[in-house]
């Protein structure tokens, strides 16, 4: 049965790391070349990696989001005492191919043959979201991919939500917005999308504002939301 809340929808919007990629199959592939720590490492890096999106754009310091992954790894690498540069390279490099979670390619193909248009909007720049699209064969599935690069400021700045209205012409209540970041998830409701919480790794809710209209464990429990 559909939810009711989300009868009026015509494009699902979707965030990309953490909610299509998982983030941590880059260190989960090095385990062996970076050692015990490895998983650590990656939820520092992760961690880092979005605290920089967010003071940079307090700061108005805007850098894409390549370069603050690199600063991010820098920074777990440095707190775990590795100075490895070719072990660097290589997990920069895994992040243009990471494993995009089991359930997203049969998703969006389910989406898009019940008649909904599909879009990523991230911080990513360009280059590196068309590279794991590509590589995860996301990428003939999705009508637009979009980034934040377009506007300079990081999610959830308001201006990188309009990018998804403006590309798909149509109303912010039009759009179904997925992502399994919480904060991302309560930036695009405050933005006025109809917002699905994908609540992968079932963490409480955020007390922020503008709840989500649904939770979802995976992107496989999206379509009944549809009643497809
Ligand atoms: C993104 C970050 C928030 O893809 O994961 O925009």
């Amino acid at each position: 049965m559909s939810d009711p809340r989300f009868a009026e929808i015509d494009a699902c919007v979707f965030d990309a790391y953490g909610t299509l990629f998982d983030v941590h199959s880059a260190a989960a592939r090095l385990r062996d070349e970076i050692g015990p720590d490895a998983d650590a490492i990656s939820q520092v890096w992760r961690q880092k990696q979005l605290e920089y999106t967010w003071l940079r754009s307090l700061m108005g310091r805007h850098e894409d989001f390549w370069a603050v992954t690199g600063d991010a790894l820098d920074f777990a690498l440095r707190r775990f005492g590795i100075d490895n540069a070719p072990l660097r390279a290589k997990l920069m490099e895994m992040y243009l191919e990471l494993d995009a979670y089991p359930e997203v390619a049969g998703t969006l193909k389910k989406l898009r043959d019940g008649g909904y248009r599909t879009a990523i909007l991230s911080n990513g720049a360009p280059s590196m979201l068309i590279a794991a699209a590509k590589n995860a064969g996301l990428y003939p599935l999705l009508d637009a991919i979009l980034s934040v690069e377009s506007v300079g400021i990081f999610k959830p700045h308001p201006s990188v939500y309009q990018l998804a209205v403006d590309n798909l012409k149509t109303q912010p209540s039009r759009i179904a917005f997925l992502s399994s970041n919480g904060w991302d998830a309560h930036g695009a409701g405050t933005f006025g999308f109809a917002v699905a919480w994908v609540n992968r790794f079932q963490q409480p809710r955020e007390n922020l504002p503008a709840a989500p209209q649904a939770e979802i464990r995976t992107l496989a429990d999206l379509p009944g939301l549809f009643g497809l």
